[in-house]
């Protein structure tokens, strides 16, 4: 059992989030509202019903269901509601700084314009600051399982946006699609000054990690557990500092752990490596930033000095200004 002091202390120290896919803190109450607003089928009768579908195997099983649930979003006060409904659960947890991940694509391909997409989200970010305290960033993320004429196509749309639009990412299913296949549109990111990010070594293996360093020059790397596999790999993100976004409950729900004990968040810490706590899908995976540090905590047997070593690491890897 953890004790009350340190769920305290895990509740209570500032955090910021940096691996957040907005699409993935739509809970199933809200889903169920915007879907009946737009008169929108839902295939699950029930809030009950769709919860108990989220079991899931792998990170496929769980695409398929987080992408059918963004469907629902429609018009622009749908993703202003469901971005709201995130910065709540932040105020919650004391995330004060969030660096939200967006999947365009998910949408463009159903008719849904950028414009609605960013103006709904950027309007949240706006409140959410003015009235939470609460400050964000906007990160793209091309879907890896499209080709990179897409995601080129998406970029040069995002570049109308510019200002609400801090980098770019990458996800959606991992193995079978290399990041050197997105390698001429994080090019073309660069030179538009975006940042660069990108999801690997969370199904993949540790080659992806360095195809996402070699080939995309990204500057943070989203899960990227599987670097613990290859120790040249380790050495060389510990000597760089390259931040890895870790989100432990994504993890076990995805079976890329079998049981949070097995978890290599304690052995990352260890060897250096800035790795920070994250919620990743957090409607879908059981639980927001605090939980994922308290249920980790209990796991690893973590102490306060490592809880204040993540939740310090999280503002060093974010992308805020010194
Ligand atoms: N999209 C949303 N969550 C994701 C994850 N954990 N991995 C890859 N793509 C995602
Ligand atoms: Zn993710």
């Amino acid at each position: 059992m953890i004790s009350e002091s340190l769920e305290k202390y895990i509740s209570n120290i500032p955090k910021t989030e940096l691996h957040l896919h907005i699409e993935g803190s739509f809970e199933p109450e809200l889903m169920f509202e915007i879907a009946r607003r737009n008169n929108i089928n839902i295939r699950f009768k029930t809030v009950e019903e769709l919860r108990k579908a989220y079991q899931f195997g792998n990170l496929q099983d769980f695409l398929d269901i987080y992408y059918d649930g963004a469907n629902v979003l429609i018009h622009e006060q749908d993703f202003y509601d469901l971005t709201m409904a995130y910065f709540r659960k932040c105020k919650e947890n004391n995330v004060v700084h969030t660096e939200i991940f967006a999947d365009p694509q998910t949408h463009l391909s159903r008719g849904v314009k950028m414009e609605t997409i960013i103006n709904g989200i950027t309007r949240a970010r706006e409140d959410a600051e003015r009235e939470l305290g609460i400050s964000s960033y906007l990160i793209i993320c091309f879907l890896r399982h499209l080709d990179e004429d897409s995601a080129i196509e998406t970029l040069e749309e995002a570049l109308n946006y510019k200002n609400e639009i801090i980098g770019v990412g990458l996800d959606s299913s991992e193995v079978g699609n290399h990041p050197e296949k997105f390698k001429r549109v994080f090019a073309r990111a660069k030179e538009e000054d975006f940042r660069l990010v990108a999801h690997a070594g969370e199904e993949g293996p540790s080659e992806y990690i360095w195809g996402a360093l070699r080939e995309l020059n990204v500057s943070r790397i989203d899960h990227g557990i599987r670097c613990m596999n290859d120790e040249g790999l380790i050495d060389y993100l510990a000597e760089n500092q390259v931040p890895l976004t870790v989100c432990p409950l994504s993890n076990l729900k995805l079976q890329v752990v079998k049981n949070l004990s097995h978890h290599p968040l304690k052995e990352m810490l260890n060897n250096g490596l800035l790795a920070m706590i994250n919620s990743d899908d957090p409607a879908y995976f059981g639980g927001y930033v605090n939980e994922n540090f308290l249920q980790t905590a209990e796991a690893l047997n973590l102490s306060e000095e490592d809880i204040l070593q993540l939740a310090k690491n999280s503002f060093k890897a974010s992308f805020l200004p010194e």
